[in-house]
Parts: C-alpha cells; sequence; structure tokens
C-alpha cells in the first residue's frame, strides 16, 4: 500500500542516507514530503552535489534514473508553520529525520516546534505515529544522549548513523541503504535494500 513518509533533512553529516531513503521510497511509488533544514541543504549540496529546491526531483532522477518517478514527491520550506504537515488533520503514515542534528534532536526532545521539521515531529508524536530519528555527531556528550533518551521516551525511534561492516560494503550506497532500510523496516514498509544477517547472500 502506498504511504506518505515526512522526510526532514537537517544540519548533520551524511546526506546519503537521506538520499538513499528518498530513493527507496519513491522507487516503491510512496508519497514524500521532503523538508530540508538550511544547514540540511548546505550539507547536501556540499556532500552529495545536489541542491534542494524546485529541480530537485530532477536531480534524483539524473543521478537514480527514472523509476523515482514511480513516486509522488513534494518540498515544504522549513519556515512554512501553515502547511499541512503542520496539522495532525492530514493523513501521514509516519515521519524519519535523515540526517538528524543534535540541535533538531534537542527541539524535539524539548518540544519546541520551531520550523516545520520540529513541528511535524510533535504532531507525528502526538498523533502516535512512527518517528524516526537518525542522529549523527561523534564523540557524543552528555546532552545528546539525554536528549536521545528523552526523545525515545516520548516514543521517536533511535537509529543512530551506524552502518553495519558485516554486509561487506563496497560502496558509499550500500553504507547507505543499510540505514535506509533499518528506518524503512521501523517505518512499516518492507524493504530490499540489504540482505538481512542469515539470509542467502546473492
Ligand atoms: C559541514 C558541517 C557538518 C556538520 N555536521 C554535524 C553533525 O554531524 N552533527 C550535528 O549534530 N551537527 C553538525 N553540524 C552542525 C549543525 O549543522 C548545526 O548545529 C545546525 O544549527 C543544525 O541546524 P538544523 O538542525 O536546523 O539543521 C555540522 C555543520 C556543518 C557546517
Amino acid at each position: 500500500m502506498r504511504k506518505h513518509i515526512i522526510i526532514g533533512v537537517t544540519g548533520a553529516s551524511g546526506s546519503i542516507y537521506a538520499l538513499r531513503l528518498i530513493r527507496a521510497l519513491l522507487v516503491d511509488g510512496h508519497r514524500v514530503s521532503v523538508i530540508f533544514s538550511k544547514f540540511g541543504r548546505y550539507i547536501m549540496q556540499d556532500e552529495a552535489g545536489l541542491s534542494a529546491g524546485d529541480d530537485f526531483l530532477e536531480q534524483l532522477v539524473e543521478k537514480y534514473g527514472l523509476s523515482v518517478r514511480n513516486g509522488e514527491l513534494a518540498e515544504f520550506k522549513i519556515g512554512d508553520l501553515a502547511a499541512p504537515l503542520a496539522s495532525g488533520s492530514v493523513r501521514v503514515d509516519g515521519m524519519a529525520i535523515v540526517p538528524c542534528s543534535m540541535k533538531t534532536l534537542s527541539s524535539i526532545a524539548h518540544g519546541t516546534s520551531a520550523s516545520l521539521i520540529e513541528r511535524s515531529a510533535d504532531v507525528t508524536l502526538k498523533e502516535a505515529r512512527p518517528l524516526i530519528l537518525v542522529p549523527r555527531e561523534t564523540p557524543f556528550n552528555l546532552i545528546h544522549m539525554k536528549n536521545m533518551l528523552a526523545a525515545g521516551e516520548a516514543g521517536a525511534h533511535i537509529v543512530p548513523a551506524m552502518p553495519a561492516f558485516y554486509q561487506k560494503p563496497e560502496s558509499f550506497e550500500d553504507l547507505g541503504d543499510f540505514i535506509a532500510g533499518r528506518v524503512l523496516n521501523l517505518l512499516g514498509i518492507e524493504q530490499n535494500l540489504f540482505t538481512p544477517w542469515g539470509e542467502e547472500q546473492e
């Protein structure tokens, strides 16, 4: 069944995780509402050479092929607190913040709802929908860890950007797919981005 998933992209390193997740959702025919923070845009441009904006889908087509057109992509402005996503009345099946900066993690843990990413995450929690946070920082300080605990206690799933190596990754894409696949599992979407441990390797 086609799902509607919100993806927040914030200013932590690891935009490959967001790109592989968005690619997988679109190829599978899902509806993706994406919101970039200012530094989410900056880092995606720096790390992956893609720029958010009107032709983001075109850039995805160029990078990943025509199959990303199977789904539907809409981008919302981070400051647009009047966007439909800001209301719990709009049907959404879940949200992932990938990668999730320590700043956005803190805002979610404290319920500030000051941007569309923060508000959408707040709505996702209050509507008891799956919220997946993919934090990336190293090392963590105690504040980071306490914020992860608070967000986890409020119902968020914490999926740190920690790809495994038992999959024998051969590329950045493989590393990205491992995390994207784990996020899809938590969103209740079947994934074929990596072979689960113990199953036949191709
Ligand atoms: C190149 C670069 C890399 C960064 N990497 C991280 C990171 O991995 N984790 C993190 O929490 N913040 C990182 N930051 C800092 C955040 O971008 C900054 O705290 C920003 O305020 C986050 O805001 P946002 O959550 O609204 O995107 C990085 C910043 C830059 C410029």
